[in-house]
């Protein structure tokens, strides 16, 4: 991973010692050299989202974000083979998204197949926490993706939106039955094949996220999702 130009990384020891990151409030200037919007994909995994996108729209410039390396290096490699010039990987924290990125440089996000985090309110993905941290470094009303498995988290994403009045751009409980034409849309992770082998449903919502303005939680019980994600050995079984 440290061989790649186009992957960083950064410890929160690193961080806690006051070290400022290179490419901070400069990415389009000093990496990608162009003034093109950046898309971030947060839990990138292999990062399908951010190279099949940096294929199909080079005048944007992608960027995958995720905590483990071994799954990155997959898309990191493939970006290189592919000679993408508008790609590049970060391994750290989603807590720590403004260490890396100055405010407002990013343009959009993409959260693909998160865990849902039924029982940790602070470990999802879409929770206030998370979205306070987005809007650090994401233009005003900037627009969040989610691509879901997980019923719990669509339904309890839906819910924050409507309690703080988010404006929703898409809320669609079924994408592969729906109307919507979209070609992004149909880029598939290694999660979202696992799911579709199981007969799983995907869901998609978008949203556009306010600067100003506090954001609340909402206060519901939503009913848990009766599956869990496969291990490995049963993954490899589904030969996706
Ligand atoms: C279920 S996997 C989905 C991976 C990929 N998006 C896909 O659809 O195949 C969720 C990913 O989110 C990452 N993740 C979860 N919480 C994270 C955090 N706080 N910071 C960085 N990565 C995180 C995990 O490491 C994991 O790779």
């Amino acid at each position: 991973m440290e061989q790649f130009e186009h992957v960083f990384q950064c410890s929160y020891n690193d961080i806690a010692q006051g070290t400022i990151f290179v490419l901070k409030g400069c990415w389009r200037e000093n990496f990608f050299h162009n003034t093109n919007p950046i898309v971030l994909e947060l839990g990138c995994g292999k990062g399908e989202y951010t190279i099949e996108q940096a294929k199909c729209t080079p005048n944007k410039n992608f960027i995958g974000v995720d905590i483990k390396g071994a799954r990155m290096w997959t898309g990191a490699t493939e970006a290189k083979d592919a000679n993408l010039s508008n790609v590049a990987f970060i391994r750290t924290d989603i807590h720590l998204l403004n260490h890396f990125f100055a405010e407002n440089e990013i343009n959009e996000i993409w959260i693909t197949f998160p865990d849902p985090q039924m029982k940790k309110v602070r470990k999802r993905l879409t929770a206030t926490t998370f979205l306070d941290i987005y809007r650090s470094v994401l233009t005003d009303n900037g627009t969040v993706h989610l691509k879901t498995d997980s019923s719990f988290l669509f339904q309890y994403t839906s819910e924050l939106l409507k309690i703080n009045s988010l404006p929703i751009l898409y809320q669609i409980l079924d994408l592969y039955k729906s109307d919507i034409q979209n070609i992004t849309l149909t880029i598939k992770t290694y999660y979202e094949r696992q799911w579709l082998a199981r007969n799983i449903s995907i869901k998609y919502l978008a949203f556009s996220l306010p600067k100003e303005m506090k954001l609340i939680e909402p206060k519901i019980d939503i009913p848990f999702d009766d599956y869990r994600s496969f291990g490995r050995n049963r993954r490899a079984e589904l030969k996706i």
